[in-house]
């Protein structure tokens, strides 16, 4: 395994004929984004974790102080995985190796990030393309693999990809979930024992809803109201058309089920995404 902590160090490395796998992470490591560097490593002959606290993606009053930043176990983490020989990780040493000194551009898909986490979190996403990008060119990936549990966030990647015409492909990577079925994250930390059992309320009113909108999509609707009214805890909970993330339609052949719950100050997300026909 070889570790880059500067981008100009990495632009000078090698990598020859070799086809290169990408794994944005924010490090803080769990089985989720272990997930995905696995699937590179079986996909790619090299794969480039990247472990980066994006501050552009955190609003002001967010967690970008407290983010849990644990690069040693990180490494041993990835250390541990099958074939870790072909892993390269860049953690930049500071932020002026992704944003230099007048760093003033920002990449902006507009349309998806209307509703769910970016009706909520104004600004985040643009955080989120302009760091990915970079990481897309500087890396020259082939491939860049991401989770589900972000959905959006595929999403509108996806489209900055269709749109600037990058010559990357994208791959989509299963939620992995506690055994209770709560989705592993980084801020689960944050939780309680306690409120860790209560959190699974997220994942199974997502099921709920998605259950009820194959039977009935109007009663789904109610549902959804009816579970809003029911805690302030949920900041949102959207059932969407899976690709325009907009109200599903006529045309609608996946819907994404939604929700984003706060667990005392922690926030969580999750979604399930549905077939509702061929
Ligand atoms: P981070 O939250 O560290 O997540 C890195 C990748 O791991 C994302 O693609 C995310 O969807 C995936 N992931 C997280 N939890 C997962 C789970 N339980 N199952 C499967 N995949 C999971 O997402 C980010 O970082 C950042 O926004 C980033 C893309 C790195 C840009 O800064």
């Amino acid at each position: 395994m070889k570790l880059f902590t500067k981008k100009s160090d990495y632009q000078h490395y090698n990598l020859g004929q070799n086809r290169l796998g990408l794994v944005p992470t924010m490090g803080n490591l769990h089985q989720g984004h272990l997930n995905l560097v696995t699937e590179s490593l079986k996909e790619n002959d090299k794969t480039l974790v990247t472990i980066f606290v994006n501050p552009k993606q955190f609003g002001p009053n967010e967690d970008f102080s407290k983010y849990p930043r644990t690069l040693e176990d990180d490494l041993s983490a990835l250390k541990g995985l099958t074939n870790s020989e072909n892993i390269l990780v860049f953690a930049p040493e500071s932020t002026q190796e992704i944003y230099p000194p007048g760093f003033n551009t920002e990449i902006s898909v507009h349309g998806l990030d209307q509703t769910m986490c970016g009706e909520h979190r104004p600004g985040h996403f643009q955080g989120v393309t302009t760091v990915v990008y970079q990481l897309f060119v500087t890396s020259k990936a082939h491939v860049a693999y991401f989770g589900q549990k972000d959905y959006q966030q595929f999403k509108i990647i996806e489209k900055m990809v269709k749109d600037l015409q990058l010559p990357i492909s994208l791959k989509m990577v299963p939620i992995a979930r506690e055994p209770s079925g709560l989705a592993l994250s980084s801020r689960n930390q944050y939780l309680s024992n306690q409120q860790k059992n209560e959190a699974i309320i997220l994942f199974n009113t997502l099921n709920e809803l998605a259950k009820t909108y194959l039977k009935d999509p109007s009663e789904s609707e109610s549902l959804r109201q009816k579970y809003l009214m029911s805690s302030r805890s949920w900041q949102y909970l959207e059932i969407r058309d899976a690709e325009t993330l907009r109200i599903p339609d006529k045309n609608t052949f996946k819907v994404v089920v939604a929700g984003a719950y706060f667990m005392g100050d922690t926030r969580l997300i999750d979604n399930v995404i549905l077939k509702v026909r061929d």
